[in-house]
């Protein structure tokens, strides 16, 4: 089944923040934001922006009516810079004009006096100068240190990844609205409607049943809307607050690329130690978070990288730490995976180099590690593993060896061109690891002509979760889809929602719309148990718009139930509130059962590097992928591609480059690459893995936003694998030196883009 939006997504009728029609005497903000990255603010100059062209009001820090903060986790974050600023993009004055170019125009008039303060862009050195966000996290099984003396053999290492820019093809933006009594209607971005009017209330010190915040879709968050949609709107709220007049902000791409945070890049050492069979005995790692200027959602994103460290694997002595590092750039944010990609890189990293030493696959050691049922991770919680049964349907329907031998074959015969291939199994936990936020609501209407009109908290940003959550209601009142609608999430409907985020939002707001419609159809059988003369309503069923009794349809029809049960003054409405059971966690311990269930997958990944230019080509990703069962299979596989290209983006291409000074550098599209049709692998096949297996997520369809894009680390380690085929192949003309003795040559050091491949290819 098509997602629901397709239709007006491609006859461009889909309605996103930049489209809804504007009201007459709209102004338009514009934020100037700090030029340097680290100072102290000792005088802003406003009144050449004052005296521009259009230009009604300029609000700088002591214009806020209340406070000024928008820290969501801790209160670190101001809205506009007021004695400092902390990173270059940090916003210090709204300008608000009688349109967008004098807005802009006017915002390029104001200076700011600042003082310069010392500037850390690195982690590392952040967390040497005690600049941490909060304290260290932990995650301790078994006794690494005693273990690592039994072992076989031990390696130790550092590996350090990039961060990733959203680029959500919609940029950042919000829309508010006076109403009557003082209150405020906006529509923003965001993936967390409520983050945005709790934000608006600290700012504007109103209180929350005064805020009305409205979603109708999303042109895609990733993550980046998570946290980061909350300034724009208080923004907008406080230029409403302050003229009452509507006020629009939509992000210019590059304003929103140098303001807004990024996937956290990471720096890591890791030491791994294995048996003689192999088995991995003992790991440690020690993971320099870089949080940025402030705090946004980084202590969540550390945790799901300790979660997730060990990645598909049974590793009996674990000890991991984490450090939130404070710099000065942009605060980073939640991305696809939250933290996890980058704890699974570098236990494949610490894998790799193992096998590097050893002279082997990086997959015999990944192949004899994989999560048996039952094992135990770091953090306490028991696996139901379908980690070695992706991995087994994986090697049967594709045949790994035969990969590898065609690759080999390859690199035997071509000089320039060299084909590598690398295994990556992923093991991803569901559930948002903050327990209280696994909780969601559902509004849903049936109206006396049979129409069903649905609310929840989801928010659509593309990854389809209208469509599913309108299958619930079509599967449970046996109605054709057309006969659901979703309404916009808004606040005034379902309060107190919790971001569409942790991949959970079909199985969080799914289960509480299957919960309405279910109450709804209860009550509508007692009113049709008479009307079809059945003894109990267990009898009764709906399907195909018709009442049925003990699986036969009778001649009672959806719409003449509907008018009857109202003209018998039945409730046709129905608001439901889902928890998912058995999930805690305790970080006095740091154990629990914090995830639902967890998704599972092994992919293959193949490619070619051009050894002569540092060029590559994905030439196929292949997985088995645990959907449980879909409940949406083009939804899914949609997902699933979108995942993986954009994991793939970020292990190879897409550099987030930050100069010594905390400027960006890659500011725009022209200097920084997302993967587009040409970069795509060329193939990608996806196999449901074939299970029986129970599990909590709506209809048994497992969640799958965020686990595919963790396949695309695969690439990387494919591409090392090219470049070290490369490099230990005769010498040629040139006079390439071949691999030192013991095979590691190259750092694990992502993004690995075409520049980074080449002056490896070449480095002795
Ligand atoms: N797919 C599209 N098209 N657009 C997006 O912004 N966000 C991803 C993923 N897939 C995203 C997407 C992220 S970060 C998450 S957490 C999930 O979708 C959230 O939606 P879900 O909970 O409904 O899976
Ligand atoms: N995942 C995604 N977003 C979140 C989480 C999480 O576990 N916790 C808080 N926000
Ligand atoms: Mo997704 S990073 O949890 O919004």
């Amino acid at each position: 089944m098509k997602n629901i939006d397709s239709k007006s997504h491609v006859r461009g009728e889909s309605v996103y923040l930049d489209d809804i029609p504007l009201i007459h005497g709209t102004l338009f903000a514009c934020v100037y934001d700090s030029p340097v990255a680290h100072g102290k603010l000792l005088n802003i100059d406003t009144s050449q922006a004052e005296i521009s062209e259009g230009v009604v009001k300029v609000i700088t820090a002591k214009d806020l009516f209340g406070e000024n903060q928008i820290g969501g986790i801790i209160p670190d974050e101001p809205l506009l810079a007021y004695d400092e600023v902390h990173f270059q993009g940090m916003p210090i004055a709204i300008v608000l004009a009688t349109s967008e170019d004098l807005a802009r125009k006017a915002a390029r008039k104001i200076t700011a006096e600042i003082e310069p303060l010392e500037i850390i862009t690195d982690p590392r050195v952040a967390a040497a100068k005690g600049e941490l966000i909060v304290p260290p996290k932990k995650f301790k099984m078994g006794d690494a240190d005693k273990a690592f003396a039994t072992c076989e053999h031990v390696f130790e290492g550092r590996a350090d990844i990039n961060g990733q820019e959203h680029l959500y093809i919609e940029t950042q933006g919000a829309y508010a609205v006076p109403t009557e009594n003082g209150g405020i209607k906006i529509y923003s971005s965001t993936q967390g409607p409520t983050a945005v009017q709790r934000a608006v209330c600290k700012v504007t010190g109103w209180p929350m049943h005064q805020i009305e915040v409205d979603v109708q879709r999303l042109g895609g968050g990733f993550g980046g809307k998570e946290d980061q949609a909350n300034a724009w709107a208080a923004i907008c709220a406080v230029g409403t607050q302050l003229t009452r007049r509507p006020v629009k902000y939509a992000l210019h791409r590059m304003e929103d690329m140098r303001m807004t945070g990024k996937r956290h890049p990471y720096s890591a050492d890791y030491k791994i130690g294995l048996n003689k069979d192999l088995k991995i005995i003992s790991y440690e790692a020690v993971f320099y978070q870089n949080a940025g200027a402030a705090c946004d959602l980084s202590p969540a994103v550390l945790e799901r990288t300790l979660f997730h460290c060990t990645n598909s694997y049974f590793v009996p002595n674990v000890t991991a730490t984490a450090y939130s590092c404070r710099t000065n750039l942009p605060p980073n944010t939640a991305f696809r995976g939250f933290g996890g990609p980058q704890g699974m890189f570098v236990i494949e990293s610490a894998i790799a180099h193992a096998a590097e030493k050893l002279g082997m696959s990086a997959s015999e050691i990944q192949a004899k590690n994989l999560l048996e049922n039952g094992d135990e991770f770091p953090y306490g919680q028991r696996t139901e593993s379908e980690a070695i049964t992706s991995w087994k349907q994986a090697d049967a329907k594709y045949d790994f060896a035969r990969l590898q031998r065609e690759a080999d074959e390859f690199n035997a015969a071509s000089r320039y061109f060299k084909k590598g291939v690398a295994l990556m199994p992923v093991c991803f936990g569901i559930s948002f690891t903050k327990t209280p936020m696994n909780q969601a609501r559902s509004l849903v209407h049936v109206y006396t002509d049979g129409s069903v009109a649905v609310s929840t908290g989801a928010v659509e940003m593309g990854q389809g979760v209208n469509t599913k959550i309108a299958q619930v209601a079509a599967k449970i009142f046996g109605l054709p889809m057309e006969k659901v609608r979703l309404h916009t999430t808004n606040t005034l409907r379902i309060a107190n929602t919790s971001p569409t985020a942790a991949s959970a939002a079909a199985d969080l707001n799914g289960q509480a719309t299957q919960m309405a419609c279910e109450t709804i159809r209860h009550r509508l059988f007692e009113v049709a148990k008479d009307l079809v003369e059945a003894e109990t309503v267990r009898d009764l069923s709906l399907e195909g718009g018709f009442v049925h009794r003990r699986g036969e349809r009778t001649s009672l029809d959806w719409q003449t139930l509907v008018m009857d049960a109202h003209l018998k003054r039945v409730n046709l409405s129905e608001h439901s509130h889902y928890a998912t059971p058995g999930i805690n966690f305790d970080w006095t311990t740091a154990k629990g059962h914090p995830f639902a269930y967890h998704v599972y997958g092994t992919a293959i990944v193949g490619v070619t590097v051009d050894c002569l230019r540092g060029r590559y080509e994905i030439d196929y990703v292949k997985c088995c992928h645990d959907f449980g069962s879909s409940m949406n299979t083009s939804v899914d596989n949609g997902q699933i591609e979108g995942g993986i290209v954009q994991g793939i983006g970020w292990m190879t291409m897409e550099e987030v480059v930050y100069d010594a000074a905390g400027k960006l550098r890659s500011n725009a599209l022209s200097t920084y690459k997302v993967p587009d049709i040409y970069s795509v692998p060329k193939e990608i096949a996806i196999l449901p893995l074939a299970t029986d297996r129970e599990n909590l997520a709506i209809f048994n369809s497992k969640a799958v936003g965020e686990p595919p894009l963790m396949y695309g680390i695969g690439a990387y380690f494919a591409i090392r694998n090219a470049v070290k085929e490369f490099k230990s192949s005769p010498p040629y003309e040139g006079g390439v030196a071949a691999a030192s003795a013991d095979g590691v040559v190259l750092s694990f050091d992502a993004p690995f883009t075409p520049e980074k491949v080449l002056m490896n290819l070449y480095k002795t």
